[in-house]
């Protein structure tokens, strides 16, 4: 039978306290990995392992950090030395301020790349030589289906979020030959507390309820349903399992079908 064992692998996962970060920690727990939960909230962070403790006989342990922060980033860092060399490294992080490209100021500019980049890269530099000694590491990064069909109304999104399909391929051919695989994943509309925040704003101005706001979000989704977050997590799970072994460098979309380009 082939199946999914993580055990003896520890994941760092970063903005999992809730949505599908958190699904993700969850699923990597599932399969037998020890996580380690980071997000800025302690106490969404207890609850949060709460959760997985419950569910899985894992280490779960949690890091109160800010992803913008570069003291946070450093103090993670040295937090990490205390916990473990994590093996698999799955990156979320918090959605960026919504609106038009004439509308974001440059501060909303630096702000985005504080947001959706320069963590990334900061975590990653910090994570590959460990990975590097052992000659195993699994980095997933999580984006968005925005960077193949930008998406009205989130620029920020549309255009910093690309950066990270860069990252993938620049580092699935310097990593490789290290034992160390680097994917994307392309999230299309996963059912989260921000979704769903998304669905009230939409019912309140189109006088629905949010089922229905939310059943709008679906329409377009040849599987007729939003996403779930351990669905995000099922996929991470396989590429940090040994069945991921052979692919590297691939952004790949989990949307329900919903993105339009053959490519
Ligand atoms: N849901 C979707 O349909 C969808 C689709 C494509 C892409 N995305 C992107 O995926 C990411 C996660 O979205 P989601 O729907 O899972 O959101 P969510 O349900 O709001 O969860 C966001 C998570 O990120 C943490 N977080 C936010 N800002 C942070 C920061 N600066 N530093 C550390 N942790 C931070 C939050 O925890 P604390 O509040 O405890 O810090 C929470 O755990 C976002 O970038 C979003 O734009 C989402």
């Amino acid at each position: 039978m082939i199946g999914i064992d993580l055990s003896g692998k520890l994941a760092l996962t970063t903005a999992s306290s809730k949505g599908i970060g958190f699904g993700v920690a969850r699923v990597l727990a599932k399969a037998g990995a020890d996580v380690i939960l980071l997000s800025r909230s302690e106490e969404n962070l207890r609850k949060a392992r709460e959760r997985i403790k419950a569910e899985a006989d894992v280490e779960v342990n949690y890091i109160v950090a800010d992803l913008t922060k570069r003291e946070d980033l450093e103090r993670t860092v040295r937090e990490l030395e205390n916990i473990g060399e994590p093996e698999v490294f799955f990156f979320s992080t918090g959605g960026p301020k919504p609106g038009y490209f004439m509308e974001m100021s440059m501060d909303d500019w630096e702000n985005a790349v504080k947001l959706l980049l320069y963590p990334a890269v900061y975590l990653t530099r910090a994570l590959v030589p460990a990975m590097e000694r052992k000659g195993f590491g699994r980095i997933v990064y999580s984006t968005s289906v925005a960077i193949k069909e930008p998406i009205p109304n989130i620029a920020l999104s549309n255009v910093v979020r690309i950066s990270m399909a860069g990252l993938v391929r620049t580092l699935a051919k310097e990593l490789g030959s290290k034992g160390i695989t680097v994917n994307g994943i392309m999230p299309g509309i996963i059912r989260t507390d921000r979704m769903i925040g998304l669905a009230k704003d939409r019912a309140k101005r189109e006088g629905k309820t949010v089922e229905e706001a939310l059943q709008e979000y679906a329409k377009p989704i040849p599987l007729g349903r939003l996403g779930e977050p351990e669905e995000i997590g099922y996929l991470v799970a396989f590429l940090a399992s040994d069945l991921g072994s052979y692919i590297n460098g691939a952004m790949i979309p989990v949307d329900g079908g919903r993105l339009n380009s053959v490519f």
